[in-house]
């Protein structure tokens, strides 16, 4: 087998955006565009993946830090395609066989795709493969010029097309494969004698073929896998099409949802069946609902796992946290990072959490902030209960053990622990360890004054 190398042009600044975010860091389903091209080129198993980035190519570089294997080449400035290309000349010509070259905005591209199109060009010995598609309205992309005997001619781009040539349906979707050393002659020839004075990557196609080289090109069945995004007006369509695809596998691997319209699911979250999903849910990330869980309206969880029949109520936000089977949440809850819930346990109203662990059949159901707290089973944390985890320096732990009772409005003031079925009288303040069983009662004594307003009235006469 030859060899592959990827190469993925993404250094251009996306103008038609109108943003000062590159294009390729554009989010698509809670992902950049670039990630979705890596992610669909990854299982080809490259030799090197080669990323071109040229306008803000530090911000590309820091967000995909994470992805070890890519190589960065720097394009500034931004002479178009073919001159990306060109810049990545001397680590290509370190290797032999075929380039897979990918545009970083053409999000959709599929796996199989490309893996049909590095077969056709292998299996056609051809110098170059394209992948076109037929579009309704192909304005913006180039034109695939065939010859009379319908053989890959040339590519000319729509600034660039008379009329005759704009009126071919036939597109060029940005995606080609090269071998390497055939790629290496045509691209030293490239010219700016065009339009815009730059030097395209499409012009390659068209040297190859005076040259007398074979050129072909598979047709892509379905154009929206072809898209690219050069308008926040592409962006919001594609949206549309992941979200699409997504709530009908969902839909028909059993989860009910009322209103697709307004129903938001990325690709990598998980959903068991016979869960409902309510309007305006937004499930993110790699999230994963079980089954028979009921997400009512206005919710949003992000990166965070729901186990079986869970109920979360309206207007509840939950990132990165783990909630456990038949528990109950919200409504209006706000479960931030690290938060774990215990089986049939209770988050209610206005109740915060984070980087705590409330233990089974465990309650805090009204008004509450619980940040860096340990809670064990059967416990109830009355409401308006807060522990105060923060003393303007440091983060510190409270420590709730099994069946406490913890009454109304009282503030927990950390480090502290309350052992065992001990029980905290309704506004304490708490900085003291509760030994097991006690009854702990840390406020001020209650006086009456007897008789007191009838005087204050007399007074006033
Ligand atoms: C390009 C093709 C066009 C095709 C279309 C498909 C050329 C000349 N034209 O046009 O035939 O129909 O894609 O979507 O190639 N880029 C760089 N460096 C640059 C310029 C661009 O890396 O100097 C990158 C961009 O970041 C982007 C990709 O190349 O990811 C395509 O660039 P774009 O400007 O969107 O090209 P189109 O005008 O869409
Ligand atoms: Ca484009």
């Amino acid at each position: 087998m030859s060899e592959l190398i990827v190469l993925i042009m993404a250094a251009g600044k996306g103008t038609r955006l109108k943003s000062s975010l590159p294009k390729v860091l554009h989010l698509l389903a809670g992902r950049p565009l670039l990630e979705h091209v890596i992610r669909a080129s990854s299982p080809l198993r490259p030799t090197e993946t080669l990323v071109v980035v040229g306008y803000e190519a530090k911000s590309i570089k820091t967000r995909f830090a994470d992805f070890r294997s890519l190589v960065f080449v720097e394009q500034v400035p931004q002479l178009e395609t073919g001159h990306a290309v060109q810049l990545a000349l001397p680590l290509l010509k370190q290797h032999r066989g075929t380039v897979l070259i990918l545009s970083g905005d053409v999000p959709l591209i599929s796996t199989p795709a490309l893996e049909k199109l590095i077969a056709t060009h292998r299996k056609g010995g051809s110098s170059a493969t394209l992948l076109s598609t037929m579009l309704e309205d192909p304005t913006g992309y180039g034109r695939i010029l065939r010859n009379s005997q319908g053989t890959l001619d040339r590519i000319v781009e729509q600034r660039d097309a008379n009329s005759q040539q704009q009126s071919v349906r036939e597109i060029n979707t940005g995606t080609y494969c090269f071998e390497i050393p055939e790629l290496c002659d045509v691209l030293a020839l490239l010219s700016a004698n065009n339009s815009q004075k730059e030097y395209y990557l499409t012009d390659c196609i068209g040297l190859l073929r005076e040259r007398k080289k074979v050129v072909s090109a598979v047709v892509c069945e379905d154009p929206l896998e072809v898209s690219g995004v050069n308008t926040r007006m592409d962006l919001a369509r594609l949206e549309q099409i992941v979200r699409d695809r997504k709530l009908q596998q969902l839909m028909a691997d059993g989860v009910t949802i009322l209103d697709p319209n307004s129903t938001y699911v990325t690709p990598d979250v998980q959903v068991g069946k016979d869960t409902i999903l309510y309007p305006n849910v937004f499930l993110e990330k790699e999230s994963s609902i079980g089954s028979g869980c009921q997400i009512y309206p206005n919710v949003r969880i992000t990166q965070s796992i729901l186990e079986d029949n869970v109920l979360v109520l309206d207007g509840s936000v939950i990132s990165e946290s783990h909630i456990q089977s038949n528990a109950q949440i919200g409504p209006f809850a706000h479960l931030r990072p690290h938060s774990r819930i215990g089986k049939k346990a209770r988050i209610g109203n206005f109740v915060e959490t984070k980087n705590t662990q409330l233990g089974d059949h465990s309650k805090a159901s009204h008004l509450s902030y619980l940040g860096d707290a340990q809670v064990g089973e059967h416990v109830n944390i009355g409401a308006g209960t807060i522990t105060c985890n923060y003393d303007g320096t440091a983060k510190h732990q409270t420590v709730i053990e099994d069946r406490v009772f913890v009454g109304s409005d009282s503030q927990l003031i950390a480090p502290v622990t309350i052992h065992q079925s001990a029980y905290i009288a309704a506004g304490s303040s708490i900085d003291q360890e509760v030994p097991p069983d006690s009854l702990a009662i840390a406020r001020s004594q209650q006086i009456n004054k007897e008789n007191w307003a009838k005087t204050r009235v007399r007074r006033k006469e």
